[in-house]
């Protein structure tokens, strides 16, 4: 027996949250009979309809690695039109993007229908490294380096970068290109961290995700994880 969530985010059809959400709502029938209990274990012979749709137990798990371009959102549809990231993969299953970039940061995006892989990446407790370069307004000074390095409290939670790197400044126009790794997963987070020292993000490209990068992958490009990559970002789950 399983737990309902848990079986929901394994048959690839959203996340675990997503799942909860979904239940919580009411939009979850087990054996014809509408489940809001989170707690609800489930067998292999129970039948469970999401949303009108019947969960497949028995999926293919998929994992990509996209190089994602610009003008496209993190999700799996929008409801103003515009492009998703899963339009870019081919393929029938339902995938699904592991946390968020924003529309216009470009770079490295796992996909995948594998719940259990999507929430060992995303918990916080995993402190799983996310590298970017960030193109800022204006030149950092000594001081707001040292800031950066001592952390910034955003939304009440301070984020101490892992690294933090100038890569290169250009004063003619004013602007630098600086290297930051943080573990922190929040929305917009590189972008509210050099705004808040008064910085703004004019670019942003995620260059790294753990051990992985996107070399030789063009811009909208995409390629399967090896079975060695997905066990090497399954084994980032701490023990308790
Ligand atoms: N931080 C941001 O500000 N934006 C992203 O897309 C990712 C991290």
């Amino acid at each position: 027996m399983e737990r309902l969530q848990k079986v929901i985010a394994n048959s690839g059809y959203c996340s675990r949250r997503k799942a909860e959400e979904l239940i919580t709502k009411g939009k979850v029938y087990v054996n014809g009979e509408l489940v809001k209990e989170l707690g609800t274990k489930v067998s292999d012979k129970d039948i469970i309809v999401v949303d009108g749709v019947t969960i497949n137990k028995e999926i293919r798990k998929e994992y990509y690695l996209l190089n994602k371009p610009r003008g496209y959102i993190c999700s799996v549809s929008d409801d103003k039109g515009r492009k998703v990231v899963t339009d870019l993969i081919e393929t029938t299953e339902r995938i699904y993007p592991v946390g968020r970039l924003d529309y216009d940061t470009t770079g490295l995006l796992i996909l995948t229908n594998d719940g259990d892989f999507a929430n060992i990446l995303m918990h916080p407790s995993n402190e799983v490294e996310k590298t970017y370069l960030a193109v800022i307004e204006g030149i950092l000074t000594t001081e707001e380096i040292y800031a950066l390095k001592e952390g910034i409290v955003i939304d009440g939670v301070k984020v101490i970068p892992k690294r933090i790197k100038i890569k290169s400044k250009d004063i003619n126009k004013n602007r630098e290109k600086v290297i930051i790794t943080i573990v922190e997963g929040r929305n917009h987070i590189v972008k509210k961290i050099f705004e808040s020292i008064g910085h703004p993000v004019n670019k942003l490209h995620r260059e790294k995700y753990a051990f992985l990068d996107v070399k030789g992958l063009q811009s909208g490009d995409y390629r399967y994880l090896t079975n060695e990559e997905v066990s090497k970002l399954k084994a980032l789950k701490k023990r308790k």
